[in-house]
């Protein structure tokens, strides 16, 4: 009876119903949201993931400029049609040192979140050079300017800067950006040091040309690694086919 009867008072009083609502939406968006304070992260760490070489940050940056996000996501749902025609669904930690990441809501043209080691570096080249060499239907802009050398003297900054935002770069990364960004793109010099620094990270003179490091050498390393960090295992999107 009691019960009754302050549910009609509630519902007959629409400020008292206001606040008793507002009330109750507090404590709910209170309960999800408080403990997230507590935690350092929540995103799950995963093995493999590390932060940029400074020459795929320096490609990264590239892409960004030449607004390739216009055309190309960069995250694979976990919906079936995409696992089997990108590889395994993208995982928060695959992103976790991108600042912006580079997501997209756009797919003009394919997904580039796994596209690391699909293609020769050489096919990259030709295709950023002319899309239709290699794709005769495709409707990418070419990219032949980006032949031109590469401004990386203040490489050191840009990763100073994301640390700044809780990348951790080391102050010996930071030192030697200039260093490794060099030993990434001249396979011939000695990557003892890059390596330590950077794991597996793949050495090589991205667009095949002599002279000196270009846009186009950052750009392939970039895209190159782009999905390749954590090794997925038996979830492989082959895994995924056969079932
Ligand atoms: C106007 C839209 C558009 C823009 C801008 C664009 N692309 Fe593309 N891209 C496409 C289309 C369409 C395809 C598919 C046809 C092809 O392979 O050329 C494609 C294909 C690709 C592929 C091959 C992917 C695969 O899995 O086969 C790569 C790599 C790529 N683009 C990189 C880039 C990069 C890097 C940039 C920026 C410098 C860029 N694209 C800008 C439309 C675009």
């Amino acid at each position: 009876m009691l019960k009754r009867f302050s549910h009609a008072i509630i519902e007959r009083n629409v400020i008292l119903l206001g606040v008793l609502t507002l009330i109750t939406v507090s404590i709910g968006g209170l309960v999800q949201i408080v403990p997230l304070f507590a935690v350092e992260t929540t995103i799950e760490r995963v093995e493999g993931v590390r932060p940029y070489t400074p020459l795929e940050l320096m490609g990264r940056n590239i892409y960004m400029r030449e607004g390739c996000y216009n055309c190309h996501s960069q995250m694979v749902r976990p919906l079936r049609d995409e696992a089997e025609r990108y590889g395994h669904y993208s995982l928060a930690a695959e992103s976790m040192y991108d600042h912006p990441f580079q997501w997209g809501s756009k797919r003009t043209g394919p997904d580039l979140a796994r596209v690391g080691g699909r293609y020769s570096d050489s096919w990259h080249v030709l295709h950023l050079r002319d899309p239709r060499s290699v794709v005769p239907e495709s409707i990418m802009p070419a990219y032949g300017f980006l032949d031109r050398p590469l401004r990386y003297d203040d490489v050191a900054d840009h990763l100073r800067t994301l640390r700044a935002v809780g990348v951790p770069y080391t102050e010996a990364m930071i030192a030697s950006a200039v260093a490794d960004l060099e030993a990434q793109a001249r396979p011939e010099r000695d990557g003892t040091a890059f390596a330590g620094r950077y794991g597996r990270a793949r050495q090589a003179n991205f667009d095949e040309e002599d002279g000196p490091v270009t846009e186009m050498d950052a750009l392939v390393a970039y895209l190159q690694m782009l999905g390749t960090l954590v090794r997925f295992g038996d979830v492989t999107p082959d895994r995924v086919r056969q079932q």
